[in-house]
């Protein structure tokens, strides 16, 4: 009788925390959201719930809807909610592993050029939970224009919701990201909001999610446009080898991208996370080529002092990703051709006077750098021999362009604060910025018509907020 009563207890108190799950009225941590590597004809629409459950996406071309797909779920590994309500533990092992679902519905066989009206549904039991109805836009083949907005480094930065519900504003066809989406990958708090985890008072309601799926005031963001990403040095799982050597040396086998792929398996269907596995893509969008390449680096301590500084993911000659990129960018025969990456190749600062390549550690402990520029002098010249148009990149949050060989190399980062210091150094080339604006936030817009590719730096603050205080056209 005893055992009886003791197992209807437990069963009391497993529904007590079962129904705690839906406590906020909701079994989803994000609003859905769009990948896809196929924009003309496949769409895969995801998002991230509380607990495994059964997801459903029904759509259609009018919002009457019509079709429905179920969806495959995942769990992702690795998301941890903080150990106290007050922090999270700086060792990721000590904080608890949060329960995180990824459901995916991949919409096949679409037209292009077609707007879709979607609508999610999670099922956990007898729950339901509807999301709103939704629509984007599958891309056109070849020859139609189209609209794309460029950002990267939100970061949980002050300013980054206001600069970026204007973006949504601006009702972009889809979103080319630069890299460091929030600061430190496992940390669950960062990406959404998690009820009893841990967040700085000026952080809140400033998650990458929450920040990307404003809805507010006519903003049409992550659920209304593919974006495609592209890893920067805040994607690397844990944080703590960017500022400790001793971590840096010797936690090599754990240097990973984990998080960051799960989050955007369709984009990386092979999920290989450690360095030089497989973290490129490209896609097709009517007649924009996007090449999205890992390039980040890294130094915690002098860049002349041993180990000297880090890079994840080789760009050498030779190296599998500058290998894939040579021929992505040599077969394909669009129109424009455009590349996304993290590391500011030719932008100002001191980091730049350090060469981008395997350091050589000397006898007296410092440290010479033989191999050159890998980013100069591998990258740039297949960017001018195969005829790409624009490099995006993110890490200085700035606005900054420059225009070398008929490359446009562009970083329109500074969304939610600034990094640029009057002092920094120009490229070790000579380079110099043909326009810089870092007085204020911005972001850039590029619209293809028949002129070519026209685009528009736009103030997010200050006296002119709203305004075009930089343009250019890639003529056709
Ligand atoms: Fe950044
Ligand atoms: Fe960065």
């Amino acid at each position: 009788m005893k055992k009886r009563i003791s197992i209807i207890f437990a069963l009391l108190i497993l529904l007590l925390f079962a129904n705690s799950a839906f406590a906020q009225g909701t079994v989803t941590y994000t609003k859905p959201y769009l990948l896809t590597l196929s924009p003309s004809n496949e769409m895969n629409v995801l998002w991230l719930s509380k607990v495994s459950s059964e997801g459903v996406v029904e759509y259609g071309l009018t919002k009457e809807l019509g079709q429905t797909i179920t969806t495959e779920e995942y769990k992702i590994d690795g998301l941890k909610t903080s150990n106290t309500p007050t922090g999270y533990d700086s060792d990721p092992a000590n904080n608890p592993e949060l329960n995180v679902f990824q459901q995916i519905g991949t919409l096949k066989d679409l037209e292009p050029n077609t707007t879709y009206y979607y609508q999610t549904t999670t099922k956990v039991d007898d729950k339901i939970e509807k999301s709103t109805i939704y629509s984007f836009k599958t891309a056109p083949v070849n020859g139609e224009d189209f609209t794309f907005a460029l950002l990267s480094d939100l970061q949980l930065k002050a300013e980054s919701p206001a600069t970026v519900k204007q973006i949504g504003q601006q009702k972009p066809d889809f979103i080319i990201y630069g890299g460091d989406l929030q600061n430190t990958p496992w940390k669950a708090g960062e990406w959404f909001f998690v009820e009893d985890c841990f967040i700085a008072p000026n952080e809140l309601g400033k998650t990458w999610f929450e920040i990307m799926q404003q809805e507010e005031d006519g903003s049409e963001l992550l659920q209304y446009t593919p974006i495609f990403v592209t890893p920067g040095n805040h994607e690397v799982d844990d944080q703590r080898i960017m500022s400790s050597k001793e971590m840096t040396v010797n936690n090599v086998d754990d240097w990973s991208l984990s998080i960051y792929m799960q989050i955007f398996r369709p984009l990386y269907p092979e999920q290989e996370y450690y360095p030089n596995g497989r973290h490129w893509y490209s896609a097709d969008y009517g007649d924009l080529h996007i090449s999205s390449i890992s390039a980040f680096r890294w130094q915690a301590w002098s860049g002349l002092e041993s180990p000297g500084w880090m890079m994840f993911d080789d760009i050498s000659q030779g190296s599998p990703q500058v290998k894939w990129l040579r021929d992505d960018l040599k077969e394909s025969d669009a129109q424009y051709k455009w590349v996304n990456m993290h590391w500011h190749m030719v932008n100002r600062g001191d980091d730049g006077w350090y060469p981008y390549s395997e350091p050589l550690v000397k006898k007296d402990g410092s440290v010479k750098y033989p191999h050159g520029d890998y980013a100069w002098n591998v990258l740039r010249p297949l960017y001018e021999k195969y005829g790409v148009n624009g490099v995006n990149f993110g890490h200085s949050h700035v606005y900054e362009r420059y225009l070398i060989n008929d490359v446009n190399y562009i970083e329109a980062a500074s969304i939610g604060n600034n990094y640029r210091g009057q002092d920094d150094p120009y490229h070790p080339s000579g380079n110099k910025p043909i326009f810089e604006e870092n007085s204020i936030r911005s972001f850039m817009i590029i619209t293809r018509d028949e002129n070519g590719l026209n685009a528009k730096g736009i103030a997010a603050s200050g006296p002119n907020k709203g305004q075009v205080f930089d343009s250019f056209t890639i003529a056709k």
